[in-house]
């Protein structure tokens, strides 16, 4: 790694700047826009191995070096064949498709793409192929891998040299699988945190966002692998933090607020960049060369190279996944496209022929990938099994969960701790309560296992520990227990409550909400706190969360309040700092602070499209021990905007809090159908996730039912919530379907107000007369379903299709309105 060594970035700027840095309008960012000048990789070695690689090949050849495809749509014979310069792992794939490959099962699947890489036999140039992978809290697609919180924990724990270890360590799970790419840091500056990727970005702060990237780059780089620095730029900025949405500044602003993260990651010689998905007013980011071309690589002196997000160039106007010229011309070196790579491959080539790319741009791009893999070692590397076997042992090791650990200790934020009821006493009986208590799914969040985190179990996460696990431990070293009761329930009286609660997992896009109110609708954590404390116990919340909520009125009914974002596999962590040793005294103190601003409001009650401005904590709170004693004043409670909206989502993207999704027949009725696919016991329905306008936004439902078992696929929440405000405003069941294959009988569509109670509707003649293939919405009047029964008093599941035969259909969407958009609205199908 000599060729990349770099200046060591040591002058980080932390809290202490905050307060005085002249800044950006209300954004506290010091301006800043001169050149990283990153030091050049280059050294006359590599630039003269690189020519002469360079002048030996064919168009055919260099073109492919450009290509990235998916290990599920790329063979390593594909590899022998094509000689494409990279493949990827997107989040929840696996050698060959299996969630439990082992460790060998990627360095075999490593070891025989390097080896069809260098293989000309069919007229390839015999280049290393390089693989990535989105390791972005520790190397989260492999099972038993240690999993670190996320960045915004991490920002939190505001400790770079811990970062520095983090960083290092993953690289070595990394590098213990074979695998030599790292689509990581995500160095986002997040200004609104609606958006669904807030929890990978460090801080609304770009000078933290700033202290940590070059850190993390350097730790990742340092142990030979390459880092990615993503996703340029602009992608915490867009209007209403809609993800992939439209970043609406100038230049200096942009470069000034989202450009912090490049400055630093470039200054200690970050080798790839991936373009974002955001526009930048109004214009997709793949295809805009001022930013590619002349601000990254001319103004700043990016000496790598670009790489496009997942399908992302198929987002420039007048692109498809499978061919975008402009992409390229923009400045984009090497193309992510999983599964259309073939045809990339093939368009492109003809474009350099037919002169719409010229033969320098891609002379360029290949100059920037081959010096990148020149100078990481690639070319002289063994085989990765060789390289991996070194770093075998690192994956989940004890050492690398004892970083990981003391990260979740030093990322929990204090909000309140009135009558010192932390740290927990030695010798208590603690009831550990809360949908998040024993739930590593949960702790783990989006981007661990699967893509969007979903799908998971605790027996999926070997050698993890959840928070109930780590409370467990600590409470019998001091010489008390903790007893696990998600729903609050007990039979011996405990002395005190942890209720540890908050979002469950999501990634991009299906992350995204409208508002920063937690559980508007069923109020479920809150009434648990309520109900502990009603019966006179003290409770700790805990809450678990990818972003800062709105939570008012929780933070005054809980005693204490931690915020421990999303930690990850060692929830021992949690213990250390909550618990105290058998003296009475704290084990660790809180030393986190909110690296982010926290709402005093949910939404902006001025205009709902902006941020939250109103705060309860500024960035840079938290309390430790000392400070905490002063209590916490009561905190207003009035949402700016539960009143003024009465329509909700149930499934948009992704399932909608307080709604989750589930399957079942009569063997097991409810099987929590997340993740990519899912079905029911005896199979007759199958839930699959698939892709309409992004990824995995819609679900193909397809019941194969002989009329024998009933299947049915349904939305439910865990407590009843009150819809008659909607039912009284006339309001719709309104979804967005797209039928495959119309009824074969019975099809009953059923809202439960805690079932039995229920109102049930016959809506196989409604199915029947729709077209097949087209997508459209269908909304129904509430109405309908009070007639057969349904009580909008206390609904638990707003939505629930069963058959007991054929049937196949897609849905992008399902909600409640207050109004059925123009020409959707049905009369009300037969009643049973
Ligand atoms: C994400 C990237 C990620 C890529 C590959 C995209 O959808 O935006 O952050 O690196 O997928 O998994
Ligand atoms: C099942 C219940 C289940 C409900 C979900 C019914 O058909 O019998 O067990 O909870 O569906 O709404």
């Amino acid at each position: 790694m000599s060729a990349m060594r770099i200046s060591f970035l040591s002058g980080v700027l932390l809290w202490a700047v905050a307060g005085c840095a002249s800044s950006v309008e209300g954004t506290g960012v010091t301006p800043e826009t001169k050149s990283a000048n990153s030091e050049s990789i280059t050294n006359p070695a590599i630039d003269a191995r690189v020519q002469q690689l360079l002048g030996s090949m064919t168009l055919e050849q260099k073109v492919a070096q450009m290509i990235q495809g998916e290990i599920k749509h790329v063979t390593p014979d594909d590899v022998r064949r094509y000689g494409i310069g990279s493949v990827l792992n997107g989040g929840g794939s696996f050698p060959d498709n299996n969630k439990h490959a082992t460790i060998a099962d990627w360095v075999n699947l490593a070891d025989a793409y390097r080896e069809a890489s260098l293989d000309t036999s069919q007229g390839t140039a015999g280049i290393p192929l390089i693989w990535g992978t989105d390791a972005v809290h520790g190397h989260n697609n492999v099972i038993g891998a240690t999993l670190f919180p996320h960045n915004i924990g991490l920002g939190a724990a505001n400790d770079p040299q811990l970062i520095s270890r983090i960083g290092a360590a993953t690289a070595k799970e990394v590098a213990a699988t074979g695998i030599d790419w790292i689509f990581a840091p995500t160095v986002a500056v997040v200004l609104d945190d609606r958006w669904g990727r807030t929890y990978e970005g460090y801080s609304d702060r770009p000078e933290i966002v700033k202290s940590y990237s070059g850190v993390i780059v350097e730790a990742l780089q340092e142990q030979g692998l390459l880092a990615t620095a993503k996703h340029f730029i602009g992608d915490g900025g867009t209007a209403q933090g809609i993800d992939q949405g439209d970043t609406r500044v100038d230049l200096d602003e942009l470069l000034a607020i989202h450009g912090q993260g490049y400055y630093s990651a470039l200054e200690v010689g970050v080798k790839s960049v991936m373009a974002s998905f955001n526009s930048w007013n109004g214009d997709k980011i793949h295809g805009n060369k001022t930013l590619l071309n002349d601000v990254l690589k001319d103004q700043l002196g990016f000496d790598g190279f670009v790489i496009s997000d997942w399908n992302g160039v198929g987002q420039v106007e007048g692109c498809t996944n499978g061919n975008c010229a402009q992409a390229i011309n923009a400045g984009m070196d090497m193309i992510m496209a999983p599964e259309d790579w073939r045809e990339l491959l093939q368009n492109t080539i003809a474009q350099v022929r037919s002169g719409e790319i010229s033969e320098a741009r891609i002379d360029d791009a290949v100059t920037r990938i081959l010096r990148t893999k020149l100078a990481i070692g690639l070319f002289e590397a063994p085989l990765p099994s060789v390289r991996a076997a070194n770093h075998t042992a690192s994956i989940g090791s004890d050492p690398h969960r004892e970083i990981a650990r003391e990260a979740v200790r030093k990322s929990l934020v204090l909000l309140k701790n009135n009558e010192s009821v932390l740290p927990l006493a030695p010798n208590q009986t603690i009831l550990v309560a809360g949908a998040g208590a024993d739930s590593i799914e949960m702790q783990t969040g989006g981007w661990t296992i699967s893509w969007q985190g979903t799908g998971n179990s605790n027996s999926d996460f070997p050698g993890a520990v959840s928070v109930f696990g780590g409370l467990q431990q600590a409470a019998a070293a001091s010489g008390g227990k903790a007893i696990l009761s998600v729903d609050g329930s007990f039979a011996e009286q405990p002395d005190v409550a942890v209720v540890v609660f908050g979002e469950t997992p999501y990634a991009e896009g299906q992350g995204d909400v409208q508002s920063l109110a937690w559980q508007s609708d069923s109020h479920g954590d809150l009434k648990l706190i309520q109900q502990l404390k009603a019966q006179g116990i003290p409770v700790v919340a805990v809450l678990l969360t990818g972003r800062p909520l709105w939570l008012n009125p929780h933070i005054n009914a809980a005693d204490a309040f931690v915020v421990a974002w999303l930690p990850g596999s060692e929830g021992k962590g949690v213990a250390d700092v909550l618990v105290a040793d058998a003296d009475g005294k704290p084990r660790y103190d809180f030393t986190g602070r909110l690296s982010f601003d926290w709402p005093n409001k949910d939404l902006n009650a001025d205009d709902p499209a902006l941020p939250v401005s109103d705060l309860l904590f500024e960035y840079g709170y938290g309390l430790d021990y000392a400070s905490s004693a002063a209590p916490l004043r009561v905190l207003d409670e009035t949402p700016v905007g539960k009143a003024v909206d009465l329509d909700r989502k149930i499934f948009s993207g992704g399932s909608k809090e307080p709604w989750r999704e589930y399957l079942g027949d009569a063997d097991n009725w409810k099987i929590l159908a997340e993740g990519s696919i899912a079905s029911t016991s005896k199979g007759q329905l199958v839930m699959k996730a698939v892709d309409r306008y992004v990824q995995e936004d819609a679900r193909q439902i397809t019941w194969s039912g002989d009329g024998s078992v009933t299947s049915q696929l349904y939305w439910q929440s865990n407590a009843p919530v009150d819809l008659s405000e909607l039912h009284a405003a006339g309001g719709v069941l309104s979804m967005v379907l797209q039928l495959e294959e119309a009824p074969a009988g019975a099809v009953m569509l059923r809202m439960d107000c805690e079932y039995p109670c229920t109102g049930a509707l016959d809506v196989s003649t409604m199915l029947r007369d729709r077209a097949i293939g087209e997508w459209q919405r269908v909304s129904i009047p509430l109405d309908c379903f009070a007639a057969a029964g349904a009580d909008f008093k206390r609904i638990t599941t707003p939505f629930l299709l069963a058959t007991d035969s054929a049937l196949s259909l897609r849905i992008s969407e399902i909600s409640l309105l207050t109004q059925a958009p123009a020409m959707t609205l049905v009369s009300c199908p037969v009643i049973e």
